[in-house]
Parts: structure tokens; C-alpha cells; sequence
């Protein structure tokens, strides 16, 4: 076997332990195209994302006048699916939305993005940060009333179609990611005010980067915050959220979500 199989090799056999007989059918779920749907209200151009996305932003009990927090906003779909069901839930002209991206070239995108699917005073409106995620709640502590942190993680999706990725892939990223996704959902915790609400997002497909990343927050945070899963319509409830995988859900996913709720 040559050298740069060997990454391949290794993240198939990982997934055929944790998936079983599953993998083969879930595997050929992921080279298909995901299922997606057409963000429209509020919009000034219609947005494509993947239905299960498109949903998740409904778990956030949106007011007039909140102010939320994405952490990991590039290239824009959730931030963009908040505003355009607030559009309908509540008053998109008074939410007070802050859209945080750390890489300068995504961030690029994500000011594109805005630009060519809002309305121009609605995109001004949505304050574009360049932070690290993973420090946030060092700054600002208790300040927004709902906080989503869609993560950076496996996406196993893209990893099977993107073969130069895959000879690379070690079992150490899955590790790495879920360290990354552990700190940037501390910080959102510590960023979201007293009842508020967040969000914890990815679209990988193992427990490391998704319930097992929950349980180690409510072990460090568990009086300040609790479990509120979110009724999204879709997906298979698991330990501490939902999971959304596209062999069972109409090829929408992978996403995983859970809601969190500050204690007052
Ligand atoms: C899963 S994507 C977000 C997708 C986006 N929410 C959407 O719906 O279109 C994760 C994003 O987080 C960014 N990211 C990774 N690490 C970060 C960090 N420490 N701080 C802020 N952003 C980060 C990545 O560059 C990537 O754009």
C-alpha cells in the first residue's frame, strides 16, 4: 500500500467500527448531493444550504430586539437563515446581530455573502468580527441572549470527496476538533446571558465531536447551564441533542445539534 493511502485507510476503518454495517450505506449518503433548501424571506437573493442548517437556527427562540452571537459564521448560512426567520418569528430591523469569523479570506466571504443576500441596510447592520472564537468569553461574558457556535469539525462529507484531504487524515483530527469545539462552546456559554440560549453545532458524525463535547461542558458548567433539546422536525435524538444523517433524513445532514440553557 502506498504511503499516501494510508490516511484514507485509516478513516475507514474508524468509521466502519463506529458505524458497523451502517457505514456502507451511510458513506454512499455523503457522495451524494446534500438535500438542500432555498432560504428566500427576507432575502434579497435566494441562498442554498442544506435543509437540516436551515432548520437548526429554528431551536433559537427569536425576539425582537436580542442580540445574538455567531462564532463561527463563514460563509454565512446560519447567519443569514436567523435573519430570514426572523423575518417571520420576529423583527429582523431590531435584532442586533454580531457575525464572527477568524480567517481573513472566509471573512471576505462572509461580507460577500451578506452583501449579495440582504437588503444594504440590513446587511450594514450586522456587526463582522475577526476573533478567535476560543477566547471570546475572555472579553464579553453574559452579554448576548442567544449565542451559536456551528463549529469547525470533521465534515466528513467534504473529507470523502476531497481525496488529497483524506491520504492526510489521522485519527488525531477528530481529537483535535473536538478540543477546538469544547473551548469555542466554553466561550459561548460564558459569552450568552443568564436564560439565554446556545447553540452548538457541527456537521460531524462522531459522538467525539458531539455528545461526548456536551458532556464535558455540563460537567464544567452544569449549575449554570442545562439541556433543552430542540425540536427541529428531523433527525434521531441522541444523548445530549439531535443528529441528522442523510442515509435516514432524505440526504439532509450531517448535522448535529444541541441547545443549552443559561441558568438565571
Ligand atoms: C462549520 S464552519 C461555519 C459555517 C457557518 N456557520 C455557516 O452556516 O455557513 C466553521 C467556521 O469556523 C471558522 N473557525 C475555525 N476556528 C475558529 C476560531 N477559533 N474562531 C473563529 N472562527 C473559527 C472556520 O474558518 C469556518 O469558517
Amino acid at each position: 500500500m502506498g504511503k499516501s493511502n494510508r490516511g484514507g485507510e485509516a478513516f475507514e476503518q474508524l468509521y466502519h467500527e463506529r458505524f458497523g454495517v451502517r457505514w456502507a450505506e451511510l458513506r454512499a449518503a455523503l457522495l451524494r448531493s446534500p438535500g438542500y433548501c432555498a432560504l428566500e424571506d427576507g432575502l434579497t437573493k435566494t441562498y442554498y444550504l442544506d435543509g437540516a442548517s436551515a432548520r437548526s437556527v429554528t431551536a433559537v427562540p427569536l425576539q425582537a430586539g436580542d442580540r445574538v452571537l455567531d462564532l463561527c459564521a463563514a460563509p454565512g448560512g446560519k447567519t443569514l437563515a436567523v435573519l430570514s426567520t426572523a423575518h417571520t418569528r420576529a423583527t429582523a430591523d431590531r435584532l442586533e446581530l454580531t457575525a464572527n469569523e477568524r480567517s481573513r479570506t472566509r471573512r471576505a466571504r462572509l461580507q460577500r455573502t451578506l452583501q449579495e443576500h440582504l437588503p444594504a441596510e440590513r446587511a450594514a447592520a450586522v456587526r463582522v468580527t475577526g476573533h478567535d472564537a476560543r477566547r471570546w468569553g475572555l472579553y464579553e461574558q453574559e452579554a448576548y441572549d442567544h449565542v451559536i457556535a456551528d463549529v469547525p469539525c470533521s465534515a466528513e462529507r467534504h473529507m470523502l470527496s476531497a481525496p488529497a484531504e483524506l491520504a492526510r487524515w489521522s485519527p488525531a483530527r477528530p481529537k483535535r476538533l473536538a478540543i477546538d469545539g469544547y473551548a469555542i462552546l466554553s466561550a459561548a456559554i460564558t459569552a450568552a446571558r443568564a436564560g439565554g440560549t446556545v447553540l452548538y453545532l457541527t456537521c460531524a458524525l462522531l459522538e467525539d465531536e458531539n455528545d461526548a463535547v456536551i458532556a464535558k461542558a455540563l460537567q464544567r458548567f452544569g449549575r449554570r447551564v442545562r439541556v433543552a433539546p430542540p425540536a427541529i422536525g428531523i433527525g434521531t435524538p441522541t444523548q445530549h441533542g439531535i443528529q441528522v444523517l442523510p442515509d435516514v433524513d432524505n440526504d439532509q445532514g450531517p448535522l448535529y445539534i444541541a441547545r443549552l440553557v443559561k441558568r438565571s
